[in-house]
């Protein structure tokens, strides 16, 4: 069967048209599979995320038998990175979920810029079809997740702690606070040149100082397909913990999201080995909606 397989490159204009097909294959057991390519409650929403996809900066592959879709994988790259982030492989059930997702990755990798060395899976917790797979393809297990949403309950108004006040990100805390972000977050999706640019309406960072000196940040993005504000980054650093600092950049990190024009939610993940930040989501209203598996694997060109 795998040997009529044919591998097409789509361009971005037939990219919408996978979306049927995405959300449908996308499903398991009353949740999803890949966390990459879940864009939205329904197809249409599906179609709507895959229309706003910058055009340099994503690729699409489809495996067809004859005239027939049984296989997607994609990925968002950015190049400065050197990372993608996967999607997919998506299948259609009752094909033959291996080879035709190993034809699918071969392809789409085959397919991005050079200069993508490292690739990046997101799957439920669930999804062991899709983590053996990964595995088998020499990809390592990177951490395990929780996902978390708060609704718009706000948590309890409270002033900050003594000596503390939030700001924003101001060139003189680079140093400090890249420090922290190194060390808590190497290698985020974030740079430290990218927490430290100008606010705008659908991203902030806050510095909080205590006395003057900055000890921790927050850095968060509304996400308009979604209608969620998502809480990026959040540290406190180790000598300043356990003072409510933490607990004050989360608030505004929430308050912010929640003034956003039609905002519903603030979600977030976080690794499972941390144990205080998942005290603290608990603490302000966060609720664990699902385990996520991080997968990764680095290349050389
Ligand atoms: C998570 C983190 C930001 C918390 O910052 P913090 O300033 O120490 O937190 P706060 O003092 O505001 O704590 C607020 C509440 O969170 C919970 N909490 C915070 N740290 C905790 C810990 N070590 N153990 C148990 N509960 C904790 C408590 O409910 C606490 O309230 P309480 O002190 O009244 O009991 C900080 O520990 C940190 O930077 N950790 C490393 C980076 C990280 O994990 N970031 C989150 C990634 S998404």
């Amino acid at each position: 069967m795998t040997a009529q397989l044919r591998m097409d490159a789509l361009p971005p204009a037939g990219w919408p048209a996978l979306a049927p097909f995405l959300f449908a294959s996308n499903r398991l057991d009353g949740d999803v599979r890949c966390l990459h390519s879940h864009t939205g409650e329904d197809a249409a929403a599906y179609a709507e995320e895959l229309r706003s996809l910058p055009v340099g900066e994503a690729c699409y592959v489809a495996a067809r038998d004859g005239d027939v879709l049984v296989g997607v994988a994609g990925a968002e790259f950015d190049v400065s990175l050197g990372r993608a982030w996967l999607r997919g492989p998506l299948v259609a059930p009752g094909r033959e979920f291996r080879a035709i997702a190993a034809a699918l990755l071969d392809a789409l990798c085959a397919r991005l810029p050079p200069a993508v060395v490292q690739y990046a899976v997101f799957v439920t917790a669930g999804c062991a079809e899709a983590i053996g797979f990964y595995l088998g393809r020499g990809f390592d297990l990177h951490a395990s997740y929780g996902a978390y949403t708060a609704l718009r309950a706000a948590p309890p108004a409270e002033g900050p702690p003594p000596g503390e006040r939030l700001a924003a990100a101001e060139p003189c805390w680079r140093a400090v606070i890249g420090a922290l972000h190194e060390a808590e977050f190497s290698g985020g999706y974030v740079t430290l040149d990218g927490l430290f640019e100008a606010d705008t309406e659908d991203r902030m960072t806050r510095i909080a100082l205590l006395d003057g000196e900055p000890c921790g940040y927050v850095r968060v993005h509304f996400d308009a397909h979604w209608h969620e504000g998502y809480v990026d980054f959040l540290a406190v650093a180790p000598a300043a913990r356990r003072r409510g600092v933490g607990r004050a950049l989360l608030r505004s990190a929430l308050a912010w999201s929640f003034a956003r024009p039609g905002a519903g939610a603030a979600t977030l993940t976080v690794r499972d080995d941390r144990d205080a930040a998942r005290a603290l989501y608990k603490a302000a209203g966060f609720r664990r909606v699902r385990t996520c598996i991080g997968l990764r694997r680095t290349v050389t060109r």
